[in-house]
């Protein structure tokens, strides 16, 4: 066989392999992202045979592109296999492009190039009644210097010494149901102030908000916070999606923090994760770096609290990626379960950005309603609060028991 055959052979292998190394390359990714083969069972039958399978178009794929190589090089006046090598050699740098690209944008946490000056803002990791984190972004690594206390003219210093970008004072050791000043004296001159907890059963406030998107016109979020203001809420509830673009975008975010600071800087802000906060950061890297709460486990984002006598379950429905907003993973249903029947004597209230029930544009999520609906009636959950649609609707359920009230709003 002449050159010129053998290297349209070995260019049809080098198209085929690179294909056949896109899709199994695709498939790992979507596996590691839905956390499937975090069960042992499903590792072995799904990982580990796509690991041994993507050897022989790998062994392919080289050889290929190495034979390629070596005939262009010994035969120079084949000019049409010349365009084949041509073509195969931009198509291998467009492939080597994607896969750095992809390693930058997913593998990569890139909040840590945050370059803007934004907050202060507040949010719980820890008991609500002792404990407060108080977050603040430096453009330059600074030391965290932090001055707090019951009264203006008498505070105490909060000093960390490690020079960072990002800064997480966490104070501790709190009174509950007490005021507290604080300023950041490096950082800003204005003195703002926070309540703690109530330590007994105490009638409170809190305000509920979603999709604020914040930055897509910059009067809405503004016009929101005006409209809650004279209400005096102890904690702000988010349904999620935060910003105007998604997770990995940093300019976003310094938009939304222009806007939240307003509010978030007296109130603590407690948000169940949105689809926003996700886009191609698909491990939610950004957003844990802007709001570490006390997160169950590393790969979701759930946690609860609680405040006076309620309790707050933040949900994160994108967990499985495999079926966006479609259900919750084993894990976070089975600690769902727990963490409910764990605070029945409490009020209920979850949140969770996607609707189970919704007559919307994105309309309902069957299976989180079938998956989450059983859950809620069974632990007596009182308030679900959801976003995403961009609509307002109040659902009542039909209580299965006489005296059980549910809402979904
Ligand atoms: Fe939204
Ligand atoms: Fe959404």
């Amino acid at each position: 066989m002449d050159l010129k055959k053998k290297n349209v052979i070995w260019f049809v292998f080098y198209l085929l392999n690179s294909i056949l190394l896109i899709i199994w390359g695709t498939l790992i990714f979507w596996l590691i992202k839905s956390h499937i083969i975090w069960d042992p069972l499903m590792f072995l039958l799904t990982f580990i045979p796509i690991l041994f399978l993507i050897i022989i178009p790998l062994y392919f794929f080289i050889k290929s592109t190495v034979k390629l190589a070596r005939n262009f090089k010994i035969q120079e006046r084949l000019t049409i296999s010349k365009k084949y090598l041509i073509a195969s050699f931009f198509i291998a740098f467009i492939v080597w492009s994607l896969s750095i690209l992809a390693f930058v944008l997913y593998l990569f946490p890139n909040a840590q190039f945050y370059n803007y000056n934004d907050g202060p803002y507040l949010l719980w990791n820890d008991d609500p009644k002792t404990t407060m984190t108080i977050i603040w972004h430096t453009k330059n690594p600074t030391e965290s210097v932090l001055d707090f206390g019951e009264s203006i003219g008498d505070m105490e210093r909060f000093r960390i010494s490690a020079l960072e970008k990002r800064h997480i004072v966490k104070l501790r050791n709190l009174k509950a149901g007490t005021l507290y000043h604080y300023k950041i004296p490096d950082f800003s001159t204005i003195i703002y102030n926070f309540t703690t907890a109530p330590s007994a059963s105490t009638p409170f406030n809190f305000t509920a908000i979603s999709d604020t998107h914040a930055g897509l016109d910059p009067s809405e979020y503004g016009a929101v916070i005006d409209a809650m203001t004279p209400y005096q809420y102890d904690f702000i509830i988010h349904a999620g999606d935060l910003g105007p673009f998604v997770g990995e975008e940093l300019d976003g975010w310094h938009i939304f923090f222009n806007h939240m600071e307003r509010h978030a800087s007296t109130s603590p802000y407690m948000v169940a994760i949105g689809n926003h906060e996700y886009g191609v950061d698909i491990f939610a890297r950004n957003f844990k770096y802007f709001f570490p709460y006390n997160y169950v486990e590393d790969w979701g984002h759930y946690y609860s609290f609680d405040y006076s006598n309620a309790h707050f379950v933040m949900i994160d429905v994108f967990q499985n990626q495999l079926d966006w907003g479609g259900f919750l993973l084993e894990a976070q249903e089975a600690w769902l379960r727990q963490d409910l029947a764990l605070n029945k004597d409490k009020w209920l209230f979850v949140v969770l950005h996607a609707p189970p029930y919704s007559t919307g544009d994105f309309n309902m999520h069957q299976k989180l309603a079938s998956q989450l609906a059983p859950i809620f009636y069974e632990n007596q959950v009182d308030v679900v609060l959801s976003g995403h649609d961009h609509i307002t609707k109040l659902f009542g359920l039909i209580a299965l028991k006489a005296g059980e009230a549910h809402t979904f709003l």
